[in-house]
């Protein structure tokens, strides 16, 4: 079966939700500012957005733990038997049989090691000092050698970071040109073509009040963190 999107067999499935998709794009954008001020020296800037994407980590690992079911951890992390027998599937179906609701075994990995490879980066720049007169905000908490060698683990961790999201793009672009699945537009929308004569898998769906709180707390946490 190809997954094409013909109207009578098709009908539309939410998969990701709000806060989700507002965290994809604006993690998006806040990595690009972050990459452009940093390259470009405007450190005002790039020590913002810094402190931003560190604010948007911190709520998405509260929203892997109470969010909807498919922004949940236990819902796509899983062991290397499966991600390697998702690689291994993947080379012989045309298209999915069943489609996936949610990261894939190899998709769920890829998250993992970006949000980690962020959290790296943005936590080191806190730390981080440029030589000249821009210090992170909690440079003056550890020695100068410290800062130093959090500042170089920062410029390795984006080589790295720069790497998962070259292959994150690129595993997106495969999925589109290759096996004709747009896994991009259901990031946008929230919604993915489901076969009408299958069964919607029971999804759970928190409410944006969770959102929202979990939000606060997160600006809470990232903001009572730049007083020490
Ligand atoms: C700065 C660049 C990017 C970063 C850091 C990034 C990071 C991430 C992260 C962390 C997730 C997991 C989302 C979640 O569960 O919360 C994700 C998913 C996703 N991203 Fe990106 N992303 C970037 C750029 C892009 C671009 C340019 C596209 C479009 C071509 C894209 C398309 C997607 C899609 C479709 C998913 C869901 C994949 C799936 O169905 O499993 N991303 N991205």
């Amino acid at each position: 079966m190809t997954l094409h999107n013909s109207h009578e067999h098709y009908t539309r499935l939410r998969i990701w939700d709000g806060p989700t998709r507002l965290f994809h794009w604006s993690l998006v954008v806040l990595v690009g500012i972050s990459w452009f001020s940093g390259k470009a020296g405007i450190m005002a800037v790039h020590t913002a957005s810094g402190v931003a994407v560190l604010t948007v980590i911190v709520f998405r690992l509260l929203w892997g733990v109470i969010g909807s079911t498919t922004a949940r951890f236990s819902h796509f992390v899983r062991g290397p038997r499966a991600v390697l027998a998702y690689l291994a599937g993947l080379r012989q179906a045309a298209s999915s049989p069943v489609p996936v609701v949610g990261h894939n075994p190899a998709g769920g990995l890829a998250v993992v090691f970006m949000l980690a490879a962020l959290a790296v980066q943005g936590a080191s720049g806190l730390f981080a000092n440029d030589d000249i007169y821009t210090k992170g905000p909690l440079a003056h908490l550890v020695s100068e050698e410290t800062s130093n060698a959090l500042t170089s683990l920062h410029k390795v961790v984006f080589n790295g970071l720069l790497a998962l999201i070259g292959v994150h793009v690129l595993a997106n672009l495969f999925y589109l040109v290759a096996k004709g699945e747009n896994l991009i537009m259901p990031m946008i929308t929230g919604d993915k073509p489901w076969p009408a004569d299958r069964a919607k898998p029971p999804l759970h769906f928190a409410k944006p009040v969770v959102a929202g709180g979990a939000f606060v707390l997160s600006l809470l946490l990232m903001g009572g963190l730049l007083f020490l």
